[in-house]
C-alpha cells in the first residue's frame, strides 16, 4: 500500500469502528510548503506556496436526526465529538473541534442548509510544523460538507469557509494563504496568489529542481505563538502610512513616510514591502531553474524574517546557514510557514540533494532538536477522490 492507500484504509476503518458502517464518500485536502510571500497574506499581498502529497482524509455517511458527528483518529481514543445542526453552534475547549464546528457554523451563516452527516478524519501532515494541518482539516471539512450538502462551493469559497473558522473559532488570526494552498493547488506546479483578490496562476516548476523540506523538529504552537501580534503590529503600521493593507506601500513610499513610526513597527513593514517585491522574482526563476537568483532571494527573505520580522530562531538560522553554505549556487534555503520553530524549504537542483543530508547529519551531531529531511511532491488542491 502506498501513502494514500494506507491512510484510506485507517480512516475507512476507524469510521467503520465509530459508527458501524461503511462511510459513503471520501474527501482529502493537502498540506503546503510555502515557497516565498511569507507574512504577507494578512496584508493582502503575493505568495506561492506548493502543496505537498501529505493530507487530510475525511470519510463521511449520512447522519441521524440533525447530528453533525466527528471522531478524530489522530487525537487519542476519546476524540469524538457531536453537535446539532439546528440550533447555534458554540466553540468548546478543543482545538480540532472548532476546526469543524467553524467550518459548519459559516457554511450555515452563509446561507446554505447543511445535512446532518457522520464523519471520521484522519491525516498525514505533521501537526504543528508549520506545513498547514490545521489549513488541510479545514478545507477538507468545507469540502466534504459542501458536497454532501449538495451546495457546490468553489475553491476560495471553501477557502474563505476554513479561514474564517480558523480566526473566529480557533482563535488564529491566519490570512488566506493556507486555506486556498489547500483548496485551489494545481499538481506539479506552485500557486502563485495574490491574497486580495484571490485570483491564482500555477507556476511552472523547472524539472531540474527540487523542494526540500527540512524539519528542524521545534514544535510552537501558532495561536499561542506571537502571530495574532504580528499582524496586529503590521496592521498597525499600514495605519501609520494611511493604507488599507501594507501591499499598497512601495520601498520609496515606506521610507518617506517613516516619520513618527516606532522603529519596530517600521520593520515589520520592511519585511512585508521587501518580501512581496520578492515573490515575482521568485515565481520567475523557478520556471526558468535560475538557482542562483533563488539562492538570492531566498537568502534575504530568510534575513528579513529573522531580523524584521523576528520569527526565526537561533537554531533555525544556524541549520539555514549551513544549508546554505552546502548549497552555494546550487539553490537557497529559508524558513517556512509562521516562524517560532517548524521547518526551513530548500529550493534546489536535485543534483544538490546529497549535500543536504550530509548537512543536516552534521548538524544532528550536536542538535538539542534533531532536524530531518522530508521529501514531497507538489500536489493537487482539495478533492473527493475514490472510496
Ligand atoms: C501561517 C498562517 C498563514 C500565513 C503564514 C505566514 O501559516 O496561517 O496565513 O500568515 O503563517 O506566511
Amino acid at each position: 500500500m502506498n501513502r494514500r492507500e494506507t491512510l484510506i484504509a485507517r480512516v475507512i476503518a476507524g469510521y467503520r469502528a465509530a459508527y458501524g458502517a461503511d462511510p459513503e464518500q471520501l474527501f482529502a485536502a493537502p498540506g503546503r510548503v510555502n515557497l516565498i510571500g511569507e507574512h504577507v497574506d494578512y496584508n493582502d499581498g503575493f505568495v506561492l506556496p506548493c502543496a505537498i502529497d501529505r493530507e487530510t482524509i475525511i470519510a463521511l455517511g449520512e447522519g441521524d436526526g440533525a447530528q453533525f458527528e466527528a471522531v478524530a483518529l489522530d487525537m487519542g481514543a476519546q476524540a469524538r465529538d457531536s453537535f446539532a445542526l439546528d440550533a447555534p453552534i458554540a466553540r468548546i475547549e478543543g482545538e480540532w473541534q472548532n476546526h469543524l464546528r467553524g467550518v459548519v457554523h459559516f457554511v450555515q451563516a452563509g446561507g446554505y442548509g447543511v445535512r446532518p452527516a457522520r464523519i471520521a478524519v484522519a491525516g498525514d501532515v505533521p501537526i504543528g510544523a508549520g506545513l498547514s494541518s490545521s489549513a488541510s482539516l479545514g478545507v477538507a471539512a468545507a469540502l466534504a460538507v459542501s458536497a454532501h450538502s449538495g451546495l457546490g462551493l468553489n475553491p476560495a469559497q471553501l477557502a474563505r469557509i476554513a479561514q474564517a473558522a480558523e480566526n473566529d473559532f480557533v482563535g488564529c488570526a491566519c490570512g488566506i494563504m493556507d486555506q486556498m494552498a489547500s483548496a485551489a493547488s494545481v499538481a506539479g506546479a506552485a500557486l502563485l496568489l495574490d491574497c486580495r483578490t484571490l485570483a491564482t496562476r500555477a507556476v511552472p516548476i523547472h524539472p531540474d529542481l527540487a523542494i526540500t523540506v527540512i524539519d528542524s523538529g521545534i514544535r510552537r504552537h501558532l495561536t499561542q505563538s506571537a502571530f495574532n501580534q504580528r499582524r496586529a503590529e503590521c496592521e498597525a503600521a499600514a495605519a501609520h502610512y494611511g493604507v488599507a493593507a501594507l501591499r499598497d506601500c512601495d520601498p520609496a513610499q515606506l521610507e518617506a513616510g517613516r516619520g513618527g513610526l516606532d522603529p519596530v513597527l517600521f520593520a515589520r513593514a520592511r519585511h512585508v514591502v521587501s518580501e512581496i517585491g520578492r515573490v515575482a522574482p521568485f515565481a520567475a526563476a523557478l520556471t526558468g531553474g535560475d538557482t542562483a537568483m533563488i539562492a538570492r532571494l531566498l537568502g534575504e527573505g530568510h534575513c528579513s524574517l529573522a531580523e524584521d520580522f523576528a520569527v526565526s530562531l537561533p537554531a533555525l538560522d544556524r541549520l539555514a546557514g549551513l544549508v546554505q553554505a552546502a548549497l552555494g549556487t546550487a539553490g537557497g534555503v529559508r524558513l517556512t510557514g509562521a516562524g517560532f520553530g517548524g521547518c526551513l524549504v530548500a529550493v534546489s537542483q536535485a543534483a544538490a540533494l546529497p549535500a543536504l543530508d550530509e548537512v543536516v547529519a552534521r548538524y544532528n551531531a550536536d542538535a538539542v532538536q534533531p532536524a530531518r529531511i522530508e521529501g514531497f511532491r507538489p500536489a493537487g488542491g482539495a478533492a473527493r477522490i475514490g472510496l
